[in-house]
């Protein structure tokens, strides 16, 4: 069994946490499956400002779910800003709520807790003024601009809905979205900047907007000052609307059920679904988890690289963080630019305590070489964090020895789009570690592993990852589609929640996560569903047919492994294969691309017709030997060619 590191000192010294060791987490672990209710509710009560206290924990269970969505305080009444903005204001006005830094290392803003109250509130009168009133959808195009995050405040403060889109998605992946949660207002900026690169945002999304579709207004945020399209009738600048408003806007009372966000995530078939989370829960999971799991302290920098366009970058850049009164650092940048020191070289001149990054961004960087880590001090980082894929032993060595000089824990978190916050992860100060495991669940947390027949494995075992109770972080629909919703998470084992995710569990009951098992990539730690690539691939003429699945990429996690079939007549080239990725480009955002063409004269099927994907995916993955029956493929003579011309990086 892979050895312990247990926690260093200087981790669990002094630490105000209620678990700040493994008795202590047992006694919790323990208390709060005793009563969910009484769990959740406490922390409720105790963490989070209502306007009406609930008095409610669950109402419903996942049986029930093909019925209706369930529920969490569903007598309470709030607005999530109060939490996050005005209970700070007493006590920590003038503390920095956001620390911006800009894609060059010398543009830092540094906005308060005042500050970001008064803009939030600026922002959310200017929303009123553009006609958003409560329940509305607000798109967000956005770069890494505290803006950006003001922006979900503002909505969030009148009770509008935001949806953000990822500013890597295409005009086309950008409209999809629109027209699905039908919003009438959009906002963005003139221009992203990424290591020196800028990204036209607002030429994106008029493009998106080309055609019909229910969008009146569009708020312009001016980050660059470059030159963009104007339509006066739809487009509005955000400093010419936004500064002028009042620094005071009464926060909208919502219900605890109240949808606060919708975010759209890939899974294994056709259009990205809008998860839905709401008000009372997501608040009170995101800020118990961020401060419990990173140890939160008063005086913490803490600092998380995601994108606000993805869950990490709602949960635990904007609403865990400010909810905690903490100071967040926002970044612009990539890891990068100008070279491979800029993390460290920010830990350094901001004095970060805790960094949470992607393992995708620790490969790349430990490929690097250690001297862009080792000229900058980092003797203020106390917790290390990663998310979004598995890490390897070697990624997370690296991590803790060379980053962390050893002084550090890790916290490997492993969560999604759908849970909303971190559910199996160690507790910072408590937690001894070991590289690749996500160890145990939090507090009202309960994984179980089931086989593919649904049998539970109890104890030492390998299998499909579950969770067995409701928490209130979780998202409660598919916008629109709530039978989607049902059938995605509900119906593989009936009672409980599916991930999605294998898993294993050692003897000391630690967690291992193995990565998907359906058709969903993790790519660099974007999820990116098969489904989508196949459908642009098979809408250029050229293509008959296209098989994607995903394969281990020394960097990335999971690189994209293609398999095209030609129309008769049809010559295959490299320049097409570019030209295919183009289309990706196009079609899907600046992330999605595929890194291994393999031209084949078919794909192998079962006689009934079905594609037997999971040939497709031992090739890719450099294992042709280990196809197991293929007795009843339709043309065997199939596979010989795919394995004679696998292709590798
Ligand atoms: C994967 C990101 C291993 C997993 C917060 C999950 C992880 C998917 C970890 C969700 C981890 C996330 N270890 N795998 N610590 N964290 N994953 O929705 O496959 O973008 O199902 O949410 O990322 O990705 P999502």
């Amino acid at each position: 069994m892979s050895p312990l590191r247990e926690v260093p000192d200087r981790v669990s010294a002094g630490s105000p946490n209620p678990i700040s060791d493994m008795a202590k987490y047992q006694q919790m672990y323990d208390y709060a499956l005793e009563d969910l209710d009484r769990f959740w509710l406490g922390v409720a009560r105790e963490k989070i400002t209502w306007m009406k206290e609930p008095s409610i924990g669950l109402s419903g269970s996942f049986s029930e779910i093909p019925d209706g969505p369930l529920s969490w305080f569903n007598d309470g009444k709030l607005n999530v800003t109060e939490s996050c903005l005005d209970s700070n204001l007493a006590s920590r006005g003038e503390k920095i709520a956001i620390l911006w830094e800009g894609d060059e290392p010398d543009e830092c803003r540094r906005i308060t807790y005042n500050e970001l109250h008064g803009e939030v509130c600026r922002a959310a009168n200017a929303l009123k003024e553009l006609g958003v009133s409560k329940g509305d959808r607000v798109i967000i195009y956005m770069g890494m601009v505290p803006e950006a995050a003001v922006a979900m405040l503002a909505c969030a403060r009148i009770g509008a809905i935001h949806s953000v889109v990822f500013g890597g998605f295409s005009a086309e992946s950008l409209r999809d979205r629109v027209l699905d949660c039908d919003s009438r207002v959009i906002i963005t900026q003139d221009e992203g900047m990424r290591g020196s690169r800028k990204i036209p945002l607002k030429d994106v999304c008029d493009e998106a907007l080309e055609g019909d579709t229910p969008v009146q207004k569009v708020l312009v945020y001016r980050r660059t000052g470059g030159d963009v399209q104007w339509d006066d009738s739809r487009d509005v600048w955000w400093q010419d609307i936004v500064p002028e408003q009042s620094t005071e806007c009464a926060a909208t009372e919502c219900d605890a059920e109240d949808p606060l966000f919708i975010l759209y995530t890939s899974g294994s078939t056709g259009m990205p679904k809008g998860l839905v989370h709401t008000c009372g829960g997501y608040i009170t999971f995101t800020s118990y988890t961020h401060e419990t799991v990173f140890d939160l302290r008063e005086d913490d920098v803490y600092a998380c690289m995601a994108d606000v366009g993805w869950i990490t970058g709602h949960s635990y850049i904007v609403y865990g963080p400010l909810a905690n009164g903490a100071t967040s650092l926002m970044f612009e940048s990539i890891p990068t630019y100008p070279d491979a020191g800029r993390y460290w070289d920010m830990v350094a001149r901001h004095g970060i305590t805790i960094f949470y990054t992607a393992p995708t961004a620790i490969r790349a960087l430990a490929a690097q070489g250690n001297d862009f880590v080792t000229a900058h001090d980092r003797s203020s980082l106390r917790v290390l964090g990663t998310v979004g894929e598995p890490i390897n032993p070697d990624a997370w060595n690296w991590y803790y020895d060379v980053v962390g000089e050893g002084r550090c824990n890790i916290v490997d978190t492993w969560w999604q789009t759908e849970t909303g916050g971190i559910c199996i992860t160690p507790i910072a100060p408590a937690t001894p570690t070991t590289g690749g495991s996500a160890t145990l669940p939090i507090p009202g947390i309960v994984p179980l592993l089931n086989d593919a027949d649904g049998n539970r494995i109890d104890g030492e075992g390998e299998g499909l990852l579950c969770l067995e109770y409701p928490w209130p972080g979780q998202a409660r629909t598919v916008w629109g589609d709530h039978p989607r919703f049902v059938s995605t998470y509900f119906e593989h084992f009936p009672g409980l929640y599916f991930t999605g995710d294998g898993c294993k569990r050692d003897s000391r009951g630690y967690y291992w996560i193995t990565g998907r098992v359906d058709d969903v990539i993790n790519v660099s730690g974007h999820r990116m569903g098969t489904a989508e690539f196949e459908s642009v691939l098979v809408s250029h003429d050229s293509v008959a047919e296209a098989g994607v699945v995903g394969f281990p990429h020394p960097i990335k996690g999971s690189g994209v492994y293609s398999y095209i079939v030609l129309q008769p007549d049809e010559t295959w080239s490299m320049d097409f294969a570019d030209e295919l990725n183009l289309l990706c480009r196009k079609q899907i955002g600046a992330h999605a691309k595929i890194d291994l063409f393999q031209h084949v004269p078919g794909l192998p099927k079962t006689r009934s017709g079905k594609v037997m994907r999971r040939i497709l995916r031992k090739v890719a993955e450099g294992e042709p030997d280990a196809l197991g029956d293929i007795s009843t493929l339709a043309d065997p003579s199939v596979v010989d060619a795919i394995k004679d011309g696998a292709k590798t990086l």
